[in-house]
């Protein structure tokens, strides 16, 4: 199917304020309580709480890896160049009733989109990137907005976090503050002393420090990059705002505290597996499964990422399995 292009804003609603949007055959409505979608051959419902961490973690992290299931019926599946955006796609419910529905975009104006209604729709006060115990509420009609929040920039070292130039640490002063959580975290960093010329290249940083200031969650941000080897720690409160279909495998260790994985087949939605992750624990999550992350308290997390865009095709063709390891 040919790449569409365009969305389209409506005005502002007399009564809740929030503009609607037109984006290819979709369309996206919020009130005070509830986003609202159509397409073709359905419709769709979702908290408007639910729907905009969802859409937070889509334009932050450009449509990532894979499918991002927003709910068990609506999500975003990344072409890388183009972005699918489906409805009961990946719902056997859907499928079966024939009324799922899938167009695929550009993602250059599908994003150019997204941000619009994530802009629109975000009221002063909400932070769609905050734990709820964290942030306001963003129910009610449209009221102010909230641009310094949602426009965040993810974190992407070009090596290191910590190397001259690149990402730089996090302390009081670049705005980052110790979490509630995490106010025990020893905060120093390690004394290196590099030979003359080599200050540039032998570096490090207090990963557990930088970590303890992250003021968002479910997030991951790339802090180290060997060729294709992504590391991306992240902080995390409260549930994965995304059910995220891989593509690739991915590996996990958790770094503190304690995660719940629900893992569930990717195509269909069904159970696979429950996966309680405790500090230390390492897992490698299947390129054939969707997962999603339930932190009771805030927690700190690494992902481990391999960025090879070869891979997906490698692994959809059968010519590499879909777990790193048999034991
Ligand atoms: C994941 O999909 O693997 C993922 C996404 C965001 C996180 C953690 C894990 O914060
Ligand atoms: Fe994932």
């Amino acid at each position: 199917m040919a790449a569409q292009q365009a969305y389209s804003a409506s005005e502002a609603d007399n009564y809740s304020g929030y503009r609607s949007f037109e984006v290819g055959k979709f369309s996206f409505r919020r009130d005070e309580y509830f986003a609202h979608i159509e397409w073709p051959s359905g419709q769709h419902v979702m908290s408007i709480d639910v729907f905009l961490r969802a859409l937070q973690r889509t334009v932050a992290w450009n449509f990532f890896y894979g499918t991002l299931n927003w709910d068990s019926v609506f999500g975003t599946l990344n072409h890388y160049g183009t972005v699918d955006v489906f409805a009961g796609r990946f719902n056997p419910g859907y499928q079966d009733g024939g009324v799922d529905y899938s167009e695929n975009f550009d993602a250059d104006p599908l994003m150019a989109g997204f941000k619009d209604i994530l802009d629109d729709w975000t009221n002063a006060g909400y932070d769609p990137f905050a734990a709820p115990m964290e942030t306001d509420k963003p129910f009610g009609r449209k009221n102010g907005d909230n641009r310094a929040a949602i426009n965040r920039l993810r974190v992407t070292a070009k090596r290191m976090v910590g190397v001259p130039g690149d990402a730089a640490p996090r302390s009081d002063e670049t705005g980052h503050p110790i979490n509630r959580a995490f106010l025990d975290v020893d905060q120093s960093e390690p004394v290196i002393e590099a030979e003359a010329g080599f200050e540039d290249e032998v570096c490090g940083f207090n990963l557990f420090a930088y970590l303890s200031r992250s003021d968002v969650t479910w997030n991951p941000s790339v802090c180290s990059v060997v060729r294709d080897s992504l590391y991306c720690p992240t902080s995390e409160e409260f549930i994965l705002p995304i059910e995220h279909g891989n593509d690739r495998v991915e590996w996990f260790i958790q770094l503190s505290d304690e995660i719940s994985w629900d893992v569930k087949d990717r195509d269909t939605g069904a159970p696979r597996a429950m996966v309680v992750m405790r500090a230390g624990d390492v897992a490698a999550m299947p390129a054939d499964i969707r997962h999603q992350g339930f932190s009771a308290r805030r927690s700190m997390l690494l992902v481990w990422e391999n960025a090879n865009s070869e891979l997906p095709g490698i692994i959809a063709r059968g010519e590499a399995p879909v777990i790193p390891i048999e034991f």
